[in-house]
């Protein structure tokens, strides 16, 4: 899928990097815009390394091009390429200051020692440091070092950050305030950031897009809404989030909405994607929390789905069940808000499920 931006910071025209039989990345085509906050998600091996060293030019591709601000990348060096690489392990020097540190990109501009002074004090003052420039790199903590990391790229003003699983080595809280400090310095400087996480959370709430990887490609380009609510193929559906997948085959195809015959479900019109025949056999999606749980027996129950509690989840602000129905092997899973006082020991319980219609996906692969 080729997105046409109007200008594109960065260019991929057909871009492999094989190691012997390997493809580490496969003949991966698109583009990324000026100033966008671009995600490469996907499992581990699936080539975002590989693909983010071709970007910043350690490591070339064994066929195809990179054109980042319309040039041609071919056979530039790291070191002459308008990006800036900070790896997973952000190594600091150990035996330079946290100002050292940061200014260490400049040394080699011609550039006046006050120039030079103002532009690292702009850049820990950007990451909120300012008051540490004097300490060493072991006197800070991993998430402090990381935000020198990020400031030291940051002071070269790239026009492109590429950043390799930057939040990896911090806890969860401490991540969760670097993911919005990382947001707000890309939309204060405006540069273009190009972030590989094989964590789906953090791609979805700090990216414009993100693109769905898999064994060297995309697999889906988009904006984590449209990523999330209509993911076009199962593997897409299956890596984001959490989904209930149904058996199902197609009826008929009618302008309004396709019918399609489901395990578990009945007989149901959904909104037709893609291309589907009279008698095929496809694959209806749900996502748990779109799911309607109600533990009494609802006065109408036409169209719901009636089961029985057979896991419970307790996950704090959230629980997840798994709903045993007839005619669907495995149970469904339902997550509500855990706003039920006294909830717990559910077990066994008869409930009874409600979806909206425009809930439910058909997917073709
Ligand atoms: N120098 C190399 N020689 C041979 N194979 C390599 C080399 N570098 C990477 N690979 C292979 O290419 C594939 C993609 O590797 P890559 O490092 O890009 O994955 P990744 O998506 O970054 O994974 P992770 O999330 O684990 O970091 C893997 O199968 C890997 O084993
Ligand atoms: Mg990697």
């Amino acid at each position: 899928m080729v997105l046409e931006l109007e200008r594109p910071m960065i260019s991929l025209r057909h871009v492999s990097r094989h190691y012997g039989p390997i493809r580490a990345v496969d003949d991966v085509t698109l583009d990324i815009a000026a100033g966008e906050f671009f995600s490469l998600l996907g499992p581990s091996g699936c080539g975002k390394t590989t693909l983010l060293r071709m970007l910043g030019g350690f490591d070339a591709p064994t066929f195809g091009e990179v054109f980042i601000d319309g040039k041609s990348m071919a056979g530039v060096p790291a070191n002459r390429r308008p990006t800036n690489m900070v790896f997973q392990n952000y190594a600091l020097f150990p035996h330079l200051s946290i100002r050292e540190n940061v200014g260490y990109g400049l040394l080699n501009r011609k550039m006046t020692k006050a120039a030079v002074a103002d532009r690292v004090a702009q850049a820990l003052e950007m990451i909120r440091l300012g008051h540490l420039a004097d300490r060493w790199p072991h006197q800070l903590s991993g998430g402090q070092r990381q935000r020198v990391a990020l400031a030291r790229a940051l002071v070269c003003e790239p026009k492109v950050l590429l950043l390799d699983e930057p939040l990896g080595a911090l806890d969860k809280k401490l991540r969760a305030e670097m993911q919005s400090e990382l947001r707000r310095i890309q939309r204060a400087v405006g540069i273009t950031f190009v972030l590989v996480t094989h964590d789906q959370e953090e791609a979805l709430t700090l990216s414009d897009r993100i693109a769905i990887m898999s064994a060297g490609r995309p697999l889906q380009i988009g904006d984590p809404r449209s990523l999330y609510e209509a993911p076009e193929n199962r593997a897409v559906a299956e890596f984001i989030g959490e989904m209930n997948f149904f058996r199902a085959e197609v009826q008929a195809v009618r302008p309004e909405g396709t019918s399609v015959r489901v395990d578990g479900l009945g007989d149901l019109t959904v909104a037709t994607r893609g291309t589907v025949a009279a008698g095929s056999a496809v694959t209806l999606a749900m996502r748990p929390e779109k799911i309607v749980l109600s533990w009494e027996r609802p006065p109408h129950t036409d169209g719901m789905i009636e089961g029985r509690v057979v896991s419970e989840t307790y996950l704090g602000d959230r629980c997840q069940y798994g709903v045993a129905v007839a005619n669907h092997a495995a149970p469904i899973r339902v997550v509500t808000q855990n706003n039920m006082p006294g909830a717990g020991r559910q077990q066994d319980r008869p409930v009874w499920l409600d979806y909206p219609r425009e809930a439910l996906l058909l997917l073709t692969m």
